[in-house]
C-alpha cells in the first residue's frame, strides 16, 4: 500500500491533511465547477479556487492573455464574482465534495483581506484560505503586498487573528529572493506558504508597435518558469527547515507532468499545485497522481513523505 497523505498545517488544531499532494493552482481551475465532471477530478488532493475579492470584478481590458514560448502571459486582473457569490453559491456545493477547496483571497488593503477572511469563517465547504499577496496595495501606491517582508507579516498576522481556518500565504517571486517574505509569513502565523505566483513579463505586437497586453505587463507562467520556481522552492524549504520546520512549502510553477512534480517534492515541497497545464490538459492532475504512484511503486517507496526534501 502506498501512502500519499500529506499534512499542510501540522500546527493547526484541525490540520489540513490532503489525500495526496496534487493540488490545482488558483486562477486555472475556476471554482472547480466547470471541471467537476472530468473523470477523476474528485481524486485531486485539493482545489485552490480563483482569486476572490470583496466585490465582483470584471478584470482588465482585452487582450489579457498571450502565448509565449513554453508558457503564457496573463493580465486577467482578478475577474471574479466576489466573495458573497462564492459563499452563497459555490461553498454549499464544495461541502458535498470529498476534495477540499481552499479559497484564494485578494485584497487591495489589509482591511479587505481581514474582511474576506472574516466572511469565510465558519463557512461549510471551505477547507482553508490562501492569501494572495501578489496583488497591488492601493495605500502603498500600487506596490504589491508581497514585495515587502514587513507588509507580508502584517497581512498574515491580520488574517491569522480573524480566522480559525488553515492559512496558506502565496508568495510572489518578483523580488528575486522569496526567503524574506517566506520567513515573514511563517513568523506571523501562516500554516504553510505556497510559491511561486507568476513572474512579471511583457510582449510586443510588432505589427501594431504596441505592447500585446492591454495592461502592458502580465504574469508569466508555464514550463518557462519551472527552473526559477524550483530554485525558489528549494531555497525557501531550506530556510524554513532551519527556522520554522513546522511550516510546509507548496511548490508551484510550470509543473506539467509527474517528473516535474517529483522534482518539486524532492526540492522540499510537501504538495504541488498545477496551473497553466490545466488549460491544455484538464486531466493533468490525475495523470500526475498516477505518475507519482507509479514512481513510488517502481522505487519501493511506501510514503510520499519519504520523498519530501530528499534532494536538499
Ligand atoms: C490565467 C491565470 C490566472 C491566475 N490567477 C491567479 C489568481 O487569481 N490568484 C493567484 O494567487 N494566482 C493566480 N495565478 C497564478 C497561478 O496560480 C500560479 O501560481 C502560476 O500560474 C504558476 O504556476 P503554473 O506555471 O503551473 O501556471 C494565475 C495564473 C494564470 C495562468
Amino acid at each position: 500500500m502506498i501512502n500519499l497523505h500529506t499534512q499542510l498545517a501540522p500546527c493547526h488544531k484541525r490540520g489540513l491533511l490532503l489525500r495526496n499532494p496534487v493540488m490545482v493552482a488558483s486562477g486555472t481551475f475556476g471554482y472547480g465547477m466547470d471541471n467537476a465532471n472530468i473523470a477523476g477530478v474528485h481524486l485531486l488532493g485539493a482545489i485552490t479556487c480563483k482569486g476572490t475579492t470583496l466585490h465582483p470584478r470584471s478584470g482588465n481590458e482585452q487582450p489579457r492573455m498571450m502565448k509565449t514560448s513554453s508558457g503564457m502571459l496573463n493580465a486577467i486582473g482578478l475577474q471574479n464574482p466576489g466573495i458573497h457569490t462564492v459563499i452563497e453559491e459555490y461553498a454549499p456545493i464544495w461541502a458535498t465534495w470529498q476534495t477540499p477547496v481552499i479559497v484564494n483571497i485578494a485584497g487591495e488593503t489589509i482591511e479587505e483581506f481581514v474582511e474576506l477572511a472574516t466572511l469565510l469563517e465558519g463557512v461549510e465547504g471551505v477547507a482553508g484560505i490562501e492569501v494572495n499577496v501578489s496583488c497591488p496595495n492601493v495605500l502603498a501606491g500600487g506596490a504589491v503586498f508581497g514585495a515587502d517582508a514587513q507588509t507580508v507579516a502584517t497581512v498574515t498576522a491580520s488574517v491569522r487573528r480573524v480566522t480559525t481556518l488553515p492559512v496558506i500565504v502565496k508568495l510572489s517571486p518578483n523580488s528575486g529572493d522569496v526567503r524574506p517574505t517566506a520567513l515573514a509569513a511563517a513568523s506571523s502565523g501562516a500554516d504553510a506558504v505556497s510559491l511561486i505566483n507568476t513572474i512579471t513579463g511583457m510582449g510586443i505586437n510588432i505589427s501594431k508597435r504596441r505592447p500585446t497586453l492591454a495592461n502592458v505587463t502580465g504574469g508569466l507562467s508555464g514550463p518557462a518558469i519551472k527552473p526559477v520556481a524550483l530554485r525558489m522552492v528549494s531555497e525557501v524549504a531550506q530556510e524554513l527547515r532551519l527556522t520554522y520546520p513546522h511550516v510546509p512549502v507548496i511548490g508551484i510553477g510550470g509543473i506539467s507532468n509527474a517528473n516535474d512534480a517529483l522534482e518539486f517534492l524532492m526540492a522540499g515541497a510537501s504538495a504541488i499545485q498545477i496551473g497553466t497545464i490545466n488549460f491544455t490538459n484538464p486531466r493533468a492532475g490525475i495523470e500526475i497522481l498516477e505518475g507519482l504512484e507509479e514512481f513510488m511503486q517502481q522505487e519501493g517507496i511506501k510514503s510520499i513523505t519519504k520523498l519530501i526534501g530528499v534532494a536538499l
